[in-house]
């Protein structure tokens, strides 16, 4: 393979600190990646040096592998560290001429910049040379809304080969996340009561324990829908509902999960009420760059239907938010019971910060009794120190994948645009219908409201096992 370079654009912004350069360090030290070069766009006044001095700590911080001196050296020596105003069309001819110097050829762009900047870079990349026979890779969100991400979208698209344009969403690249097919597909125990008629309700549970930190500006103007739900939540509702699949070719994965999204009940047919609570927690207006008479969801519950003939009538309920109790993601699966006072089968797919599967079951209580009880079997992946070793963090896969030019695991347009027109309905209605933005109190469990939600249909959110 010819030697590839990987340019970030937004090298000094917190995606590349904890994310990216933590990801490429674990794979440059694994030797998984070895014919790369990385140049780091930024604005600000650093050498090569200095910004190797500047990610020494993020690299420690946030490495998989044990971190070395020696290895960061070496890391630290496929960067180059490259000044420029992104915005300056201008600025293109320059970073042309130093992509020349140093025959850097194959490319691939990262842009970790707000999403306001990517048509300035994408116009900026047609002067230089076989940019467009390169890959872009984009972060959610893909626009500021719908039909700002629809045009910049067609623009990518116009000037990259489609297949190229990677849409990057984390949660693909998580252990567990990558796991659910595998779990459900592969074990007849599962496939084969993998229904409405089974099923009594789904759960997908993504609780942060992180306010918004550092990030206000773009925070509140996104919130909760459309940084955690249209995304990576609607990705992993559409992979734990989706049509069955050869695990082995994953072309039909898109269309299946794409059907899902189709299939939910359309929201003009929903109570919207009783669909969606939205809250905001104390003191978020406080936050440094947040509107001091913020609107914007800091937490989102939501009720969905599936609205085919595997799920008719069976409650997907999603919930997520920041500065909640604790910080866990998982999925629950709550099986209908077979008898009143007998408790449910429940499957949960653990995924972080625990990794694992949960099964409850029943048996007969030990002994003379010939009472019904439940029991348990808790398989903890991340418990395996070999594991954590073993597993790539998600940006690590997502990485390798781009640069294989391998797009299974990402994001395609046609699911972003169904998810977005979604989320934007209910958001609209929300709205229209004056439902209030419930506060809660930090670290709590969120807005009661979010348990009336479920209380009403005899639900009730699962605490992990
Ligand atoms: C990001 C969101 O996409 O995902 C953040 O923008 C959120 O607001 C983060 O905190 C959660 O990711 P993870 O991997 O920590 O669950």
């Amino acid at each position: 393979m010819n030697d590839l370079t990987l340019t970030i654009f937004g090298g000094t912004g917190d995606l590349t600190y904890r994310k990216l350069l933590p990801a490429l360090y674990n794979l440059y030290v694994s030797k998984q990646v070895v014919n790369i070069r990385i140049v780091i766009v930024g604005r600000r006044a650093y050498d090569h040096e200095s910004y190797c001095e500047v990610i020494k700590p993020w690299i420690k911080q946030f490495v998989r592998l044990p971190y070395r001196d020696q290895a960061f050296q070496m890391f630290c020596d496929q960067l180059s560290y490259y000044q420029m105003d992104f915005t300056d069309e201008q600025a293109y001819l320059p970073l042309q001429a130093f992509y020349q110097k140093h025959q850097m050829n194959h490319h691939i762009f990262y842009l970790a910049v707000a999403p306001r900047f990517f048509d300035i870079i994408a116009k900026g990349l047609h002067h230089v040379t076989n940019a467009n026979m390169g890959s872009v890779v984009i972060e959610k969100p893909f626009g500021e809304d719908l039909i700002s991400a629809k045009a910049l979208n067609k623009e990518l698209e116009a000037f990259f080969t489609k297949d190229r344009v990677y849409h990057i969403d984390h949660y693909l690249g998580k252990e567990m996340v990558r796991n659910i097919q595998a779990i459900r597909f592969t074990n007849p125990i599962f496939s084969n009561i993998w229904s409405h008629e089974y099923i009594e309700h789904v759960q997908i549970n993504a609780m942060e324990e992180v306010g918004v930190e550092n990030r206000g500006s773009y925070y509140d103007h996104s919130g909760a829908l459309k940084d955690m739900v249209q995304n990576h939540l609607f990705q992993i509702l559409s992979i734990i509902a989706m049509e069955p699949m050869n695990l082995y070719t994953r072309d039909e994965m898109h269309a299946r999960q794409l059907q899902v999204l189709k299939h939910l009940r359309p929201v003009s047919n929903l109570n919207i009420e009783d669909t969606m609570v939205l809250g905001q927690y104390f003191d978020y207006q406080k936050e440094p760059s947040v509107a001091s008479d913020s609107q914007t969801e800091t937490y989102a519950a939501l009720r969905l239907f599936i609205d085919n003939q595997r799920w008719q009538d069976t409650p997907f309920y999603i919930r997520t938010g920041k500065k909640l109790d604790r910080r866990e993601m998982e999925v629950i699966i709550t099986f209908k019971r077979v008898m009143p006072d007998v408790d449910p089968n429940i499957l949960i797919i653990k995924i972080q910060p625990n990794e694992g599967v949960y099964v409850r079951f029943n048996i007969k209580k030990p002994g003379n009794s010939e009472d019904i009880v439940p029991a348990s079997m808790d398989f903890c992946q991340s418990c395996l120190d070999i594991n954590r070793i073993n597993t790539p963090e998600a940006y690590e896969r997502l990485l390798l994948a781009v640069m294989q030019q391998d797009s299974s695991w990402f994001s395609k347009w046609d699911q972003i645009e169904a998810s977005w027109q979604y989320v934007e309905e209910l958001k609209q209605r929300y709205h229209k219908e004056n439902l209030p933005i419930y506060d809660y109190l930090s670290y709590s469990s969120g807005p009661q409201a979010a348990d009336v939600l479920l209380s009403k249909h005899q639900h009730a959110w699962q605490k992990s096992s």
